[in-house]
This record gives structure tokens, C-alpha cells and sequence, in this order.
């Protein structure tokens, strides 16, 4: 099993343990050697390899899989985990709105330039972290990067439901290659993610700590789609606590997702059918 993840938490050291090849994808390649470190001596599996990715610039994300193309023979699981959440207005490199660009765009461009590798490592497995939170949002067509107007709260639901749309639209394009596709809700998980939050929330997250996971609870239901036995034959759907969980009609609505990939090709400049 070779797994490429892009971030460390609880998922990391579970594979790890399976025996996997995990190669960690990181903006921050300091703070990944020392989880890596930390991975192999509780694991004991030396397979782990950090490589950089900052997936608010095409160009990092192009390089990333140019590696990875190269020097990979297979790659069974890609779990697309990193995120932004609620964070003040900014842009990536290439102009995206910063939380659509990474939790989305980033995504779905490195998806897009490891599929034939991944295709290529049947029975291979893409597991997309979303969240609950796509409740929060829709997509905007005509204003996809919140130039017009910024809720930071919005942002962050319509790039959770376009992880949740994507997977819908993958699930499709990859019927019969032997690649499933998964999205998720983690759970509320007490990690960096509430960083941009104002005090006051972050102090309520605090408060309800007895109703919220660890990193290492809050990674089970990314393994579960991962590796679990009973998903062999599904694909395309939204999981929570380790089972099958009911998303918004929005997230369901496949005429928008359709939509939503064409839209997603042209800001990246790909075709991907
Ligand atoms: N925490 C929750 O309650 C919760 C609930 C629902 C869904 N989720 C989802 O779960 C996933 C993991 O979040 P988390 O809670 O573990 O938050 P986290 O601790 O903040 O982890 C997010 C990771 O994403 C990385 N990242 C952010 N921007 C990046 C970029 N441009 N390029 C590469 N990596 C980048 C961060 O890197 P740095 O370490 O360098 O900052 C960090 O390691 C996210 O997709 C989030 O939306 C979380």
C-alpha cells in the first residue's frame, strides 16, 4: 500500500503502522520532519517520506506531482486533506479566493495530475476530508472567488460542498477502473484548523471540548474510507463516524457539480472530461 496524504494528523501513523509508504505533502517541510520523526518511532515503518506542497500555487502543486510521477511506481490512497477555514480575504498565487483555491482547487488539480498513476494502482482508493460545514455555503457561479462579496463562514461551506460535488463527479468518470472515490466529515476535531477564528469562538470550542475528537479520533473515519474492506464496491459517496452519513441536496445535486467541474477546468486551465 503507497499512500500520499497532504498534511500530518491522526491518519499518518495508522498507515504507517499497516505497513504503507507514506509520503507526506507539506507547505511546511520543518514542522513535517519533525511529525515524520515521530511517525517512524511510534510506527517503527522507516517508509515515510516529506515532500513540499503548497497547495495555494499551481505551480508547487504541478512540481509536487512531477516528483511523485517520477519517482512513484504506485499510489493506492491519496487523501486530500489539507485546509483553510474562516480565514480574512486573500488570494493564491493564481488569484483564487484562498479557501475554494486550496481546499478545492488545490485539490482537484493534484487529483487531476496523479490519476493515471493512480489508475495505474488498481484497486487504489481517493479519500476527500469535507465537512458538515457544506451546509454552510452553495456555489457560486458567478461570483466563484467572493470578489463581490466575502463571508468567510460561506467561503469555507462552498469549498466543503465542491469536495463533496467533486467526489459525486469522480466517482462517475472512474466507474470500472478499479479507483474509488470517498468524502467526509471528520467530526469537530480540536486542531489548527479554528486558528483564524475570533477568541470569543475559540474559546467556546474549548467549552464543548467533552463533545469534540482528537486528531487521532478525528482521522478514523479518512482511514475507514481508506481501507475499510466493506467500501470496495462503493464510491462516490459522504461518510461520517465511520459510516455512510446524509449530506444537503446540494450536495447531491449532480447538474451543479457537472457545472462546478467544467468551471473548475477552465479557472485551472485543463481538460479533464
Ligand atoms: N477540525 C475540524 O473540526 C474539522 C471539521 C470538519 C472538517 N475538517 C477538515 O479536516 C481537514 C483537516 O483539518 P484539521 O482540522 O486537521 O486542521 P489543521 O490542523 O489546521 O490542518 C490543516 C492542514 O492543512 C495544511 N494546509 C493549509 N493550507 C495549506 C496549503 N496551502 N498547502 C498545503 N497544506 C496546507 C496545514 O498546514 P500547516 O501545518 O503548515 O498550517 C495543516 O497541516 C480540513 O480539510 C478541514 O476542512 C476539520
Amino acid at each position: 500500500m503507497h499512500s500520499v496524504r497532504n498534511f500530518f494528523c491522526g491518519d499518518s501513523p495508522d498507515l504507517a503502522k499497516r505497513g504503507a509508504r507514506v509520503i507526506m505533502a507539506c507547505r511546511d517541510v520543518a514542522k513535517a520532519e519533525t511529525a515524520k520523526k515521530e511517525i517512524i518511532e511510534d510506527s517503527g515503518n522507516q517508509n515515510i517520506i516529506v515532500h513540499k506542497l503548497d497547495l495555494s500555487d499551481t505551480r508547487s502543486i504541478k512540481e509536487f506531482a512531477e516528483l511523485i510521477n517520477n519517482e512513484e511506481r504506485q499510489v493506492n490512497i491519496l487523501i486530500n486533506n489539507a485546509g483553510v477555514m474562516m480565514c480574512p480575504y486573500s488570494k493564491t498565487a493564481d488569484g483564487f479566493e484562498m479557501q475554494f483555491g486550496v481546499n478545492h482547487l488545490g485539490h482537484f488539480l493534484l487529483t487531476y495530475l496523479l490519476i493515471d498513476l493512480i489508475k495505474r494502482s488498481t484497486p487504489a482508493r481517493i479519500v476527500n476530508v469535507a465537512s458538515t460545514a457544506h451546509r454552510w455555503g452553495s456555489i457560486r457561479l458567478d461570483d466563484i472567488n467572493s470578489e463581490r462579496r466575502y463571508d468567510p463562514v460561506k467561503a469555507y461551506g462552498q469549498s466543503k460542498l465542491a469536495n463533496i460535488l467533486c467526489t459525486r463527479s469522480l466517482a462517475k468518470r472512474l466507474q470500472g477502473t478499479g479507483v474509488t472515490v470517498y468524502s467526509l466529515h471528520p467530526g469537530v476535531v480540536r486542531s489548527d484548523l479554528w486558528r483564524h477564528l475570533s477568541t470569543p469562538i475559540q474559546v467556546a470550542v474549548k467549552v464543548f471540548r467533552p463533545f469534540t475528537k482528537t486528531s487521532v479520533q478525528g482521522a478514523q473515519t479518512s482511514i475507514y474510507c481508506a481501507v475499510a474492506p466493506e467500501l470496495e464496491k462503493e464510491s462516490g459517496g459522504y461518510y461520517s463516524d465511520c459510516k455512510p452519513a446524509r449530506c444537503t441536496r446540494a450536495a447531491s445535486d449532480d447538474e451543479m457539480a457537472q457545472k462546478l467541474w467544467e468551471l473548475s477546468c477552465q479557472m485551472l486551465g485543463i481538460t479533464w472530461d
